[in-house]
């Protein structure tokens, strides 16, 4: 089973991000930064009284930007899940990072604590895009950051990237691409732009002040990123993820994409255990609040039947490169997406199919006629 550790804060909140996190301004007094680690602390020795026996394989700090609190609380929850609940050998230890906030001597703390696993937001390294994107890195930090966590000693990293956003040319986007794969990454996301609703972003889509981004643009630049990693020895396994081999494939979102069990730490984190499913409650001072009474900051709960678990099996399991068992899809719907040329059948998977490329381009459409 897998740990999410929700860290809900932000220095700047980019236009684009709908994620529950806050900046100082927006917690208005509260919630707090400093308190946090001693709140997730708290949930952690709850979940330990539950999960006894049971052994810790992942452990993902995201966000928000988790890389905000000082390394020290990061390394006092990560040695807090080890004590209370038990952390395998050889788990796998990631925290996401913004590259503002990190410096060498912090991804040595960070190192030393055990964490062996770096997720950078990178996103562009086109400062116009950046721009668009209201990220507030310089893009030279990037490279100085991976040569940071290399020298740390971090085994496994990550570079997110977003694609499609306005102004954005296949000649930045290239540009970008280049710029991620000289930095020698273990394993990429590239996720499309989505304009989520609420978001800044939306409003000035909305007002006719930034393009919305464009789904053949969209489906050009994701055919030219996977020939780009797979050129430089990353291959894909989920549709915006590629890693260089089993071992740098991200264990912990695996776990999800598998409906394995994890539980969520932090303000507004989902958990997942044999097939019930909650969600804490959303503000971080209610979640302090709750905590403080002594409770878990549940929200709301839901047992998922059969029904919802074959459900969610083909939604997850069809993004995969490894695919879904045949068995468990409706026939005539199978075969209708496998003649579209979306599905195909996986030589020697001993009936299992998967996505084609141009299904990946429709992934979740095709998710849909499955069900
Ligand atoms: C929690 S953030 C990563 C860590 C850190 N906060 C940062 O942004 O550098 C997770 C990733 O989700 C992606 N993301 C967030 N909002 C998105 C959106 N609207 N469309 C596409 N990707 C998005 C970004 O690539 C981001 O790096
Ligand atoms: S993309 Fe990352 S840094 Fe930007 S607001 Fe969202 S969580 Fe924060």
């Amino acid at each position: 089973m897998g740990i999410y550790v929700h860290v809900p804060f932000c220095s700047v909140r980019c236009g684009y991000c709908d994620f529950n996190t806050y900046t100082a301004t927006e917690l208005g007094g509260g919630g707090s930064l400093v308190r946090y680690a001693d709140q997730a602390i708290a949930e952690i020795g709850i979940a330990a009284r539950q999960l006894q026996g049971r052994q810790v394989e992942t452990v993902f700090l995201g966000g928000g930007t988790p890389t905000l609190l000082p390394a020290d609380d990061l390394a006092r929850i990560l040695a807090s899940i080890d004590e209370q609940i038990g952390l395998a050998a050889d788990a796998e230890v990631t925290t996401e990072a913004n590259p503002d906030s990190l410096s060498a001597a912090y991804l040595n703390q960070l190192r030393d604590a055990g964490f062996n696993r770096i997720s950078i937001g990178m996103q562009s390294a086109v400062p116009h895009v950046l721009r668009i994107l209201e990220r507030t890195h310089d893009p030279e930090k990037v490279p100085l950051a991976v040569q940071w966590a290399r020298a740390a000693g971090f085994e496994q990293l990550s570079l997110d990237l977003i694609y499609g956003t306005a102004g954005e040319s296949v000649d930045d986007w290239r540009f970008t691409l280049e710029a991620a794969l000289a930095c020698e990454p273990d394993h990429v996301s590239a996720y499309s732009l989505i304009v989520e609703q609420g978001t800044r972003l939306a409003r000035q889509v909305k007002q006719g002040l930034v393009a919305a981004p464009d789904d053949d643009d969209l489906a050009d630049k994701y055919l030219i990123a996977d020939q780009a990693f797979e050129q430089a020895g990353l291959s894909w396994y989920e549709i915006s993820n590629w890693a260089r081999d089993r071992d740098s494939q991200c264990q912990h979102n695996l776990l999800y994409w598998h409906s394995d069990d994890w539980w969520g730490v932090g303000p507004g984190a989902h958990s997942h255990l044999a097939g019930v499913r909650w969600w804490n409650v959303k503000h971080p001072s209610t979640f302090a609040q709750s905590l403080e009474a002594g409770e878990q900051p549940i929200a709301g709960q839901e047992t998922l039947d059969r029904d919802m678990q074959a459900m969610e099996a083909v939604m997850l399991g069809i993004r995969l490169r490894e695919g879904l068992d045949a068995s468990r899809l409706d026939r005539d719907k199978l075969a209708q997406v496998i003649d579209d040329g979306l599905v195909q059948r996986l030589p020697g998977g001993q009936g299992w199919v998967a996505l084609t490329e141009r299904g990946r381009l429709l992934g979740d459409a095709v998710a849909r006629s499955l069900l």
